[in-house]
C-alpha cells in the first residue's frame, strides 16, 4: 500500500479540496520511476488545439481504458494513442489507491488517467473538464517535480480567480461545487523540485470518463 498523509484542506466548502503534501518524497520517486518506463510504449504526445490546430505547450499521454486527446477534430476521449494505435496501458496501481485513500468509499474507480508534461516554459489556459459522460464524479490531480501556479475560478469563465501554488506531492480535488470551476496554470517555477532530472512538472489527472455502470 502506498503511505500518504490525508490531512487536507478545504479551500471552498463543498468544493475543492487540497491535499498538501499528500505522497511522500519516496513514493513520489517510486512513482516518477513507474511512470518513466511507461513512456517507452507509451510517449508523450503533443496535442493541438481543435479548429485551429495550434499546438498546445504540455506534452501528453494517458493510462486507462480512455484517455482524453485533443487535435483538429475535437476534445474526446478514446481508447487508443494517436500516434502508436496501441491501448493506453492501466492506471499504474499506486495513482489508484491514491484515489481510493482521497475519496469516499462509494466514489467509482477512474477510468482515465491523463498524464500531462509541462516543461519550463508550459502551461495551460482556463478551461473547464467537460468531456466526461457524467461531470459529478470528481477529478483527482497529482503534482510531481516543479511548483506550479495553478488558477482555480467559479463555474463561469468571468467568476473571480484565485492563484495557488502546487507543489510536487500535493493533491488537488475538483469536487461538489467545484467540479465545473475553471482552472488553469499560469506558470511553471523551474527549480523548485529535484525530483526529476529536468525542469518541469508532471501532472496526473484521474477521472470517471465514462458511463457508470449501475448495478
Ligand atoms: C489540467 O487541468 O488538465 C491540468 C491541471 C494541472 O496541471 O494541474
Ligand atoms: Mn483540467
Amino acid at each position: 500500500m502506498i503511505e500518504i498523509n490525508r490531512k487536507y484542506i478545504e479551500l471552498r466548502l463543498g468544493g475543492a479540496v487540497l491535499f498538501k503534501e499528500c505522497l511522500p518524497l519516496d513514493a513520489q520517486q517510486k512513482l516518477v520511476l513507474h511512470l518513466r518506463e511507461l513512456l517507452v510504449s507509451n510517449p508523450l504526445f503533443r496535442p493541438t488545439m481543435p479548429k485551429t490546430g495550434q499546438p498546445l505547450s504540455v506534452r501528453m499521454t494517458n493510462f486507462g481504458s480512455l484517455g482524453w486527446v485533443s487535435d483538429r477534430q475535437g476534445y474526446r476521449y478514446q481508447a487508443s494513442h494517436p500516434e502508436t494505435g496501441h491501448p493506453w496501458p492501466q492506471i499504474p496501481h499506486p495513482v489508484l489507491e491514491i484515489w481510493q485513500a482521497c475519496l469516499p468509499e462509494d466514489t467509482p474507480l477512474p477510468d482515465a488517467c491523463l498524464m500531462n508534461w509541462y516543461d519550463a516554459s508550459a502551461r495551460m489556459g482556463l478551461h473547464q473538464d467537460r468531456d466526461e459522460a457524467e461531470l459529478n464524479w470528481p477529478v483527482l490531480s497529482v503534482s510531481l517535480g516543479d511548483t506550479a501556479i495553478f488558477r482555480l475560478g467559479g463555474r463561469e469563465r468571468r467568476a473571480k480567480t484565485t492563484s495557488l501554488k502546487l507543489e510536487s506531492g500535493d493533491v488537488l480535488i475538483l469536487q461538489g461545487e467545484d467540479r465545473l470551476a475553471f482552472h488553469g496554470v499560469d506558470r511553471i517555477i523551474p527549480g523548485t523540485s529535484t525530483l526529476l532530472d529536468a525542469p518541469g512538472r508532471i501532472n496526473l489527472t484521474l477521472r470517471v470518463a465514462g458511463p457508470v455502470q449501475s448495478v
